[in-house]
């Protein structure tokens, strides 16, 4: 999978619209607006990342997007209500690369190209995530933003597989994922914590 996005315009792989949203890009001027987004009670699902989250979280965080978007051509995009323009969330692609456990040990994730340690062998994946308002929460926006990323990621021929990781006790975000069809594969373990980790396959 190496290099199969490099070059590619994140315009031309991923979806500008669904039913009901917008799928815009995040800019390097949006760091106040993330540090702000991350720091609403419930944005961030991570026992480890409680508000106030600092701005270097914000600063390192969308860095990722924007060399990601340059290096793969996908990650994360805000999301608008096509009826109102409001902004509503996140979603989206990125790379996670995986470290095969040794036997009876969990495979470990490190999301972004290059974060896994030296010295181990990767596989790069496909990898879908969210973030929403709590307002907006349960109407069906996470699931249609996944799906409709997740229908054009295989139509673009980006994977024939897209995996993601959710926390135990997170039953929304593991709704989301088997709404979209994924399927649970086990246990994993990303940044530093046990996760489910999902497949979906083209
Ligand atoms: C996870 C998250 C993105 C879901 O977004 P959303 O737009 O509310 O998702 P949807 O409305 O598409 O679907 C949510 C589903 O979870 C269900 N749900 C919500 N809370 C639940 C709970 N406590 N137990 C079981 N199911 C629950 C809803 O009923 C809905 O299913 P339904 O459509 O069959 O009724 C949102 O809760 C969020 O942003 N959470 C904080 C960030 C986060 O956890 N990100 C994921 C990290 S893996």
């Amino acid at each position: 999978m190496a290099g199969k996005y490099n070059n590619a315009a994140p315009e031309k792989t991923l979806p500008l619209e669904s039913e009901r949203l917008i799928f815009k890009y995040f800019k390097a001027s949006d760091l106040e607006f993330i540090h702000n987004f991350h720091n609403v009670p419930g944005v961030i699902n991570d026992p480890n990342l409680k508000p106030p989250i600092p701005l270097s979280h914000a600063k390192s965080w969308l860095n990722n997007q924007l060399n990601s978007y340059r290096q793969e051509g996908i990650g994360h995009q805000p999301i608008y209500l096509k009826e109102t323009g409001e902004f509503i969330g996140r979603n989206g692609l990125r790379i996670v690369e995986v470290v095969k456990g040794a036997q009876g040990e969990r495979d470990q994730w490190y999301w972004y190209r290059g974060s896994a340690p030296k010295g181990f062998d990767t596989r790069a994946m496909l990898e879908i995530g969210y973030a929403f308002l709590p307002q907006y929460w349960n109407k069906g926006y996470a699931t249609e933003a996944t799906r409709a990323l997740c229908t054009k990621a295989f139509e673009d021929n980006l994977s024939d597989r897209i995996v993601a990781a959710v926390a135990a006790d997170n039953p929304a975000s593991a709704s989301v994922l088997e709404k979209c069809g994924f399927k649970q594969t086990g246990e994993v373990t990303g940044l530093g914590m046990d996760v489910i980790g999902y497949v979906l396959e083209k």
